[in-house]
């Protein structure tokens, strides 16, 4: 079949580890990598990869894993005909026979092809008619050159009510057209342009697709809204989307840092004078959406927002975003300009030498508050107090909390213990929260599973696994496994070792029944991490699984009605014995 196909090439001609690798950074652990993991937030590794299965898993918060194509999946939130598109693309394998079954691709890849068409559309309105000419002054007017306009394909909506309907029409039908929301159906069942009139600002995701567009009135007028936006579509969200995070994303990440300001002009007139790291948020608060994409090229964000916002409000929600993504957040503030756009075109050099020198974010609040309750009071000290410490409690790194702290204090002249009261006080409601929603699954598996899942992994990690059985299994049978998937696969691998006088892992691996795959994939990255076990003796591990079998089974006993008294009381007497014994040897070791 054709899908089989495609994806079996993918897999032999993608290295996994290389492949992830060139996204988040990953460090080799005997014949695995671990990494952190992309896709929450943690501070020990508990992503694995292994390059000979070619697969991933996250052992913590996550649970989850798969091959290649379920990595993009995730890393790019997309589908899988979009990622296995992609990979396809990128290693040149060719698709075929494209019958693809995913119905929403298909609807996304429509959007965007009238979404490309369109950006044309406006651009060739903008540079080669007439109807471009008010645009055209109005962009030198705002002191945009020639190089910009075209870099991000701005482009000209000219104001009418079919124009762009019309054009459409002769590539795709009226169905389609309506799903980009460039084309609106009035009450009466009419349809027309949403954007009429107005200067275009194409919106991209950053693998550079046009997504959905922003206009602007190039003259304000009263009743309309100076900034319209294509509404949330099946490919447009706002929470999702960064203006220029395409052309920026680079750069980004090459200086680990990125600009974030508010509107178009905004990325614009700095792009000009040669700051490339910058994106806007458009007007809204930044979103948890919007600083997972960042986080893949930097964790270092500056917010370069319009002084009359100031942060503070505005800033509530993302600050905590950025925090718990472990963010540094640094701020600039330009204080002879209303915004970056103004501020980068009445003096460059000036810009260039303030967005080179931030402040911290934490500071940048404590400045607003001190400007907004100036006086030396009691009462504006416990205003300062309470909004700083609403932002200062969410600081997690220590040392940069206790910074504050002290800083918050000698500003204000009052102890640090106070400030540290007052930090409690905010954090309690926190906190409960906190401990029901950061449970790892991991901590819901009974410590004997886990335990039997680690062993066998260092069963299958070990050089010589025949040799590791001898030397540690001996103790063991195949009832002490608890669970009916570990007790198949130890199954599988005593069979294996009947027929093959050497183990070889390669082999192994294209052996094991379909069936097994799952729970060989998780049992065989778990060794690569760091566990409770780690430092514990596997002779000692051993024993503990022994004592929990022998307990289970002695419960078991106990708890049916056998007929065969005499027996049953034969047994639990030799397995009463052999628990003590094995007690002893777990105190002993
Ligand atoms: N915005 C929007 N919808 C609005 C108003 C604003 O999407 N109705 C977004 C736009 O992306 C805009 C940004 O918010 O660029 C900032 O808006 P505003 O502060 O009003 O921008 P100005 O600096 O006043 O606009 P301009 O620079 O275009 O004169
Ligand atoms: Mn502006």
């Amino acid at each position: 079949m054709f899908m089989e196909g495609t994806i079996q090439e993918i897999k032999n001609k993608v290295d996994i580890a290389t492949f992830i690798g060139s996204f988040i950074s990953i460090k080799k652990t005997g014949r695995n990598y671990k990494a952190l993991c992309p896709f929450h937030q943690e501070k020990t590794p508990s992503f694995v990869i292994s390059p000979d299965r070619q697969i991933w898993h996250c052992f913590g918060a996550c649970q989850d894993g798969g091959d290649v194509i379920k990595f993009l999946m995730k890393w790019e939130n997309i589908s899988f005909i979009e990622a296995l598109r992609e990979l396809a693309d990128k290693f040149g394998i060719r698709l075929k026979d494209v019958r693809f079954e995913d119905q929403e691709w298909k609807r996304k890849e429509k959007i965007m092809r009238i979404n490309k068409l369109t950006t044309d559309y406006y651009e060739y309105i903008l540079h080669e008619t007439k109807y471009g000419n008010t645009a055209q002054e109005y962009l030198r007017k705002r002191g945009l050159n020639e190089k910009v306009i075209k870099t991000f394909h701005l482009g000209y909506a000219p104001s009418s009510w079919h124009s762009l309907l019309k054009f459409l029409q002769k590539k795709f039908t009226l169905e389609d057209i309506l799903t980009s929301g460039l084309v609106i159906t009035s009450e009466k069942g009419t349809v027309y342009d949403r954007f009429r009139g107005r200067l275009i600002f194409p919106i991209k995701d950053a693998r550079s697709n046009v997504i959905g567009f922003s206009g602007r009135l190039l003259e304000d007028k009263a009743k309309e809204a100076k900034y319209i936006n294509t509404p949330e579509t099946l490919l447009y969200h706002k929470r999702e989307s960064l203006y220029a995070i395409d052309i920026a994303k680079d750069q980004i990440k090459k200086q680990n840092n990125v600009y974030i300001v508010e509107g178009e002009f905004d990325v614009l007139s700095p792009f000009q004078i040669g700051i490339g790291n910058i994106v806007a948020i458009k007007g809204s608060a930044l979103t948890r959406e919007q600083l997972m994409l960042l986080k893949r090229y930097t964790n270092k964000i500056t917010l370069a927002l319009d002084s009359d916002v100031a942060g503070e409000e505005a800033m509530k929600k993302g600050i905590e975003e950025a925090e718990d993504l472990e963010f540094d957040v640094d701020v600039v503030v330009f204080d002879y300009a209303k915004d970056p756009d103004e501020a980068a075109r009445r003096d460059p050099t000036l810009f260039k030498k303030g967005i080179k020198d931030p402040i911290p974010f934490y500071d940048f609040i404590i400045q607003i508050l001190v400007k907004k309750f100036p006086q030396d009071n009691p009462y504006n000290k416990k205003q300062i107090a309470n909004t700083a410490v609403f932002f200062i409690t969410k600081i997690k790194n220590p040392i940069v909390k206790s910074h504050y702290v002290k800083k918050l204090a000698t500003l204000l002249d009052v102890s640090e213990s106070s400030i540290e009261s007052l930090l409690r006080l905010t954090n309690r409601k926190k906190e409960r929260k906190f401990i029901l929603s950061s449970q790892p699954k991991y901590s819901h598996m009974r410590r004997e599973d886990i335990i039997q899942k680690y062993l066998l992994s260092l069963l299958f990690q070990s050089a010589n696994p025949y040799k590791f059985v001898d030397e540690y299994f001996k103790l063991f049978s195949i009832e002490d496994f608890s669970l009916p998937s570990l007790k198949k696969l130890y199954h599988y691998f005593t069979d294996f070792r009947k027929s093959n006088k050497e183990f070889h892992l390669d082999y192994f691996i294209k052996t094991i029944p379909q069936e097994l795959h799952p729970v060989f994939d998780e049992i065989y990255l778990m060794a690569s991490l760091d566990n409770e076990f780690k430092n514990e003796k596997i002779e000692k591990l051993i024993y503990e699984i022994k004592r929990y079998s022998l307990k289970y089974r002695i419960a078991q006993i106990l708890s049916s009605e056998s007929s065969e008294k005499k027996e049953t009381e034969n047994s639990l007497r030799l397995m009463g014995k052999e628990l003590t014994r094995v007690e002893k040897m777990i105190v002993a070791l």
